[in-house]
């Protein structure tokens, strides 16, 4: 396993959108371990595989709180089902937005498809936590980010302060 470099804003991969994964096979699942080993060093609670600048259809995520043992999850190619009319507003960042936090409102509930790391298809209804996260994840597969989900002004004032951190930096 290794650690990849986590691309920021404004890195026109960012913006990419993803294909889909053929085949859950061992280069795969490498890729996923290499993704969740990135995301627990970050540290963060979900990553997609273009943010390590691969544009496959794949995240990785895991919601153990503090003190709990890992739980790490696996999602190729993930799809929304279905999802609720009921939205929930939740303070949202970003792996790729450094240190930028904000409100999204998303669908409370969605129902998900996707293959676990075994490659076996799984459906699964999420809500809470996993509901803000995999929306957020599968949004990186179409090369939306959550800054676009706010008005113009605070996305360019976001990118504009990750840049700044990363001349500081
Ligand atoms: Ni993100």
């Amino acid at each position: 396993m290794a650690i990849r470099e986590i691309l920021v804003v404004p890195n026109p991969a960012l913006k990419q959108v993803s294909a889909p994964v053929e085949q859950v096979d061992d280069a795969l699942r490498a890729l996923m371990d290499d993704m969740l080993e990135t995301m627990y060093a970050a540290p963060g609670i979900g990553l997609a595989a273009i943010q390590i600048g691969v544009p496959k259809r794949v995240i990785v995520m895991d919601l153990a709180r503090e003190g709990e043992d890992q739980q790490p999850r696996y999602f190729v190619n993930p799809e929304i089902l279905w999802a609720s009319d009921e939205t929930a507003p939740y303070e949202e960042g970003c792996l790729s937005v450094p240190d930028i936090y904000d409100e999204v409102e998303r669908p409370a509930r969605v129902r998900l498809r996707y293959m676990n790391y075994a490659g076996e298809p799984i459906e699964e209804d999420a809500e809470g936590i996993f509901a803000v996260c995999i929306q957020h994840e599968m949004d990186h597969l179409d090369g939306v980010l959550f800054i676009d989900h706010l008005s113009r002004l605070k996305r360019e004032q976001a990118i504009k302060k990750v840049k700044k951190q990363a001349k500081a930096a």
